[in-house]
């Protein structure tokens, strides 16, 4: 069988030029991370709220099932000030009846810090040394990535514009990962609207790969070996995959997550900041379309997602789609279920047919 290869393969270590795209929130469990890179794939945690001892337990989890190369994720973000007593009202008034709705007690205001401390979680991450780290949201300071890069991890960065590309590329990152904006979850902008870069995948992989020396991985709205294939074509050397894991036995997304990926029959997806506070995509439900419609106040990110958890969590817990934050690309309505092994394999299978299909059309 012929082999699906790319000098990204050396880079990371990986058997193939596919990433488990990192997912913060839940779904990116030791089980799924470790199944991912097993069968070759980068496995990659999102550990944006993960605190460090959890994220030492998590990656000895993995460690204790294989010693492929994984990813450790983060945000990169400013925390807010303390939010005004005005902001906090306006924004709970905002959800209070979504609270109610499922018999929960109205949220009292949110208290820092929102997220666990990036300085802390780095330095986690470089006793770790895992193969790689990447991260979301911003850049990282030079210094903080030169010290993980001095460690012999490999670093990569998300990019939704050329100009946040060529911007991580001169920061000395190791790789770019271009973020469509089919892509599911956060948006990844740091350095425009959010809103006005949202170039799709197809287009800013190509123009991205024109613009940097560095490898390029696509990511958003690929979801089987035909959509790798295509980013490989435009110049990609690998394929970034959220949603396709999405409904994986091993994914610790909720079963209403994965049931509503399984059953989307079109592009049922938009993007809102009324969950966290950040733009991010997912599947549209009461909570997005009432919210972006009604333009409710909101906090700042990540507050607004302190604000907003217990209420995600609990929809999740009861298997009720309303309240729950259901990130998800485009592309979903093609998720399949199977084993993150299962999946990681067919992809490759795909993949190289699609290939052949193309070098067939060659005559
Ligand atoms: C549920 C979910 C959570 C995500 N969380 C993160 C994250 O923590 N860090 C990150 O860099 N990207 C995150 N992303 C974005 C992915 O890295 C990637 O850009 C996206 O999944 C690609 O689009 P796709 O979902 O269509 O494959 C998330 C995506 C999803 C669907």
């Amino acid at each position: 069988m012929p082999k699906l290869h790319t000098p990204l393969c050396d880079l990371l270590g990986t058997r193939l030029p596919i990433i488990q795209a990192p997912m913060a929130g839940g779904p990116t469990t030791p089980a799924l991370v470790a199944a991912a890179s097993k069968a070759g794939a980068l496995g990659s945690f999102g550990f944006a709220y993960t605190q460090p001892e959890a994220m030492q337990r998590d990656v000895e989890a993995v460690r204790a099932l294989t010693d492929a190369p994984i990813n450790l994720n983060f945000f990169v973000n400013t925390q807010p000030a303390a939010v005004a007593p005005e902001a906090q009202s306006g924004a709970i008034n905002a959800i209070a009846g979504y609270y109610q709705a499922l018999g929960l007690p109205v949220p009292a205001p949110v208290r820092a810090p929102y997220a666990p401390d990036l300085n802390a979680q780095l330095s986690m991450a470089e006793d770790i040394q895992p193969a790689v780290v990447t991260f979301h949201l911003s850049d990282l300071p030079a210094e903080k990535l030169n010290r993980l890069r001095a460690r012999g991890i490999k670093a990569g960065g998300s990019a939704t514009c050329v100009a946040e590309a060529l911007h991580l590329e001169a920061l000395g990152v190791d790789f770019i990962i271009a973020q469509g904006g089919e892509a599911g979850g956060h948006r990844g902008t740091f350095q425009r609207n959010p809103y006005d870069a949202m170039t799709g995948t197809f287009a800013l992989t190509r123009l991205i790969v024109r613009a940097v020396k560095i490898p390029v991985v696509a990511a958003g709205g690929i979801m089987d070996g035909a959509g790798i294939a295509a980013v490989l074509a435009l110049g990609a050397q690998g394929a970034q995959l959220g949603t396709a894991f999405l409904p994986c036995t091993e994914s610790g997304a909720s079963a209403i997550h994965k049931q509503s990926l399984l059953a989307a029959r079109e592009d049922t997806t938009t993007v809102t900041e009324k969950f966290t506070g950040k733009p991010a995509r997912g599947l549209v439900n009461r909570f997005i379309r009432e919210m972006n419609a009604s333009n409710a106040p909101q906090l700042e990110f990540p507050a607004q997602g302190s604000l907003s958890g217990p209420l995600r969590t609990a929809s999740g817990k009861s298997g009720n789609p309303d309240f729950l934050a259901m990130w998800a690309g485009q592309a979903a309505p093609l998720s399949r279920e199977m084993s993150t092994a299962q999946l990681v394999v067919t992809l490759e299978h795909e993949t190289l047919e699609a290939i052949e299909r193309l070098v067939a059309l060659c005559r």
